[in-house]
C-alpha cells in the first residue's frame, strides 16, 4: 500500500501535538509498505504557500514528550480564508493545488475551532480531510476531551496552588486569570482543582455585589484569604446583556484603561471590598512545556484513530472520544459548532454544593 499524507498544526499550539503527530505516522508506517509525509510549515500558511518538507520516521520518534510542534504554527483566521491575501491570491484554490501537486491521499489537520472551520471548508471542497481536536480549552463540539487540555489543566491548577500559600499569608485576594476566552472549562476544572473560592467563566455572568458578598462572607468566618479563578472571557451579567456589538466597543475602550477582565474585576472588588487584591496571569505558560501522561495517552489513541482511518480510506471526519471510545465524527456535524460549560453541568452543581461562588 502507498500512501501519501499531509500534516499541519493550525491555530494556538498545545502540548499533545507533536505526540499526536507521532501516533499518526507510527501507527502508518507499520502496516504502510510505502509511505510518504509532508508537513506543511506554520499551519495553513504553509498549505496556502507551499512551504513543506519531506519527513522522515525519524522525525517523528524522540518526540512524545516534546511540547509545542515540530511544524511550526500560525494563527490563518477562518473567516478571512475566503478573502484574497494582499497580492490578490485566492487562498483556498492555493490550497487545493499544493494538495493536488503532491498527490496528497489525505490531509491531516491539528487543530481547534477556527482550525476545523476551514478543515470542513477543505472537506466540501473536495479534498480528503481529517481534523484531529487540540486544544487547551477543551472546547470542540463532538468530543469528550481535546488533547492539551489536561496538560494545560495541570499548570493552571498548579498556578491556583502556588498562589494558595502566598494568600493565606498576607491576607490578601488573590484573582488567576486562566485561558479561555468563549469557553470556561479550563477555569473550571482547574478552580475545582486548586480549592479556588470563586470561580467566573463566560457561561455564567457575574454580578460584582455577589463576588464581593462572597469574600465578605470568608472574612466573616475568619478566612484570612480568597481566591478567585477568572477566565480571560469572564463577563458580567450587565456586559452579557448588551448586543454583541456594543460589547466589543466596551472591551475595546476597556482596554484602554485595563489589560485584562482580571485587572477592572480587581478595582471594582478593592472599591467594594476594600481589600487588597492582587492578580496572577499564567497566560502562555499554561500551553508550554510537555504533555502530561493523560494528554500522551489520549495523543496516541487519537494518532493511531487517524492512522487507521486513513487506511480504511475513510474522510471528512474528526477523531474524537467518546465515552472513552475512539470515534470518528463527520466534520459535517461537528464543524463550527463549540461546546461550552452548561451552567447545569454536574461540575458547577458540585463545586456549588460545596460553597464555590460563581458570582451569580
Ligand atoms: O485557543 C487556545 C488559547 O490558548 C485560548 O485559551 C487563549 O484565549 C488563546 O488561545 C490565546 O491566543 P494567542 O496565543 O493567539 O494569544
Amino acid at each position: 500500500m502507498i500512501k501519501r499524507i499531509g500534516l499541519l498544526t493550525s491555530g494556538g499550539d498545545c502540548q499533545a501535538l507533536n505526540a499526536t503527530m507521532r501516533g499518526v505516522v507510527k501507527g502508518l508506517s507499520n502496516s504502510v509498505e510505502n509511505l510518504e509525509v509532508y508537513g506543511f510549515d506554520d499551519g495553513y500558511k504553509g498549505l496556502i504557500y507551499g512551504k513543506y518538507r519531506m519527513l522522515t520516521a525519524k522525525d517523528f520518534s524522540g518526540i512524545l514528550t516534546q511540547g509545542g510542534t515540530i511544524l511550526g504554527t500560525s494563527r490563518q483566521p477562518f473567516k478571512l480564508m475566503r478573502v484574497p491575501d494582499e497580492k490578490g491570491l485566492d487562498k483556498v484554490e492555493a490550497m487545493k493545488q499544493t494538495y493536488y501537486k503532491l498527490c496528497l491521499d489525505c490531509l491531516v489537520i491539528l487543530g481547534g475551532n477556527g482550525t476545523q472551520k476551514t478543515a470542513n471548508l477543505l472537506r466540501e471542497e473536495g479534498l480528503n480531510i481529517i481534523h484531529l481536536p487540540k486544544t487547551i480549552d477543551n472546547d470542540i463540539w463532538g468530543t469528550d476531551m481535546t488533547f492539551g487540555f489536561q496538560s494545560a489543566l495541570e499548570i493552571a491548577t498548579n498556578a491556583i496552588d502556588c498562589i494558595h500559600t502566598t494568600a493565606a499569608s498576607h491576607g490578601r485576594v488573590f484573582i488567576v486569570e486562566i485561558m479561555g476566552h468563549k469557553v470556561g472549562s479550563l477555569t473550571l476544572n482547574a478552580g475545582v482543582a486548586g480549592g479556588a473560592d470563586v470561580i467566573l467563566i463566560p457561561e455564567i455572568p457575574y454580578d460584582i455585589n455577589k463576588v464581593a458578598e462572597a469574600i465578605q462572607k470568608r472574612n466573616k468566618a475568619g478566612k484570612r484569604f480568597t481566591i478567585l479563578a477568572v477566565a480571560e472571557g469572564a463577563i458580567s451579567k450587565e456586559d452579557a446583556e448588551l448586543p454583541k456589538k456594543k460589547y466589543k466597543e466596551k472591551l475595546t475602550e476597556r482596554v484602554k484603561k485595563y489589560p485584562s477582565v482580571s485587572y477592572e474585576i480587581a478595582d471594582q472588588i478593592q472599591a467594594v471590598t476594600g481589600s487588597e487584591v492582587r492578580i496572577t496571569v499564567p497566560g502562555h505558560m499554561q500551553r508550554g512545556g510537555e504533555p502530561c501522561a493523560y494528554d500522551r495517552v489520549l495523543s496516541t489513541r487519537i494518532g493511531a484513530g487517524a492512522a487507521q482511518a486513513i487506511m480504511d480510506e475513510e474522510y471528512g471526519i474528526m477523531i474524537g472520544v467518546i465515552n472513552g471510545k475512539i470515534k470518528r465524527v463527520p466534520l459535517a456535524e461537528c464543524a463550527g459548532k463549540l461546546k461550552m460549560v452548561s451552567p447545569k453541568d454536574q461540575l458547577v452543581k458540585a463545586a456549588k454544593q460545596i460553597g464555590i461562588s460563581f458570582g451569580d
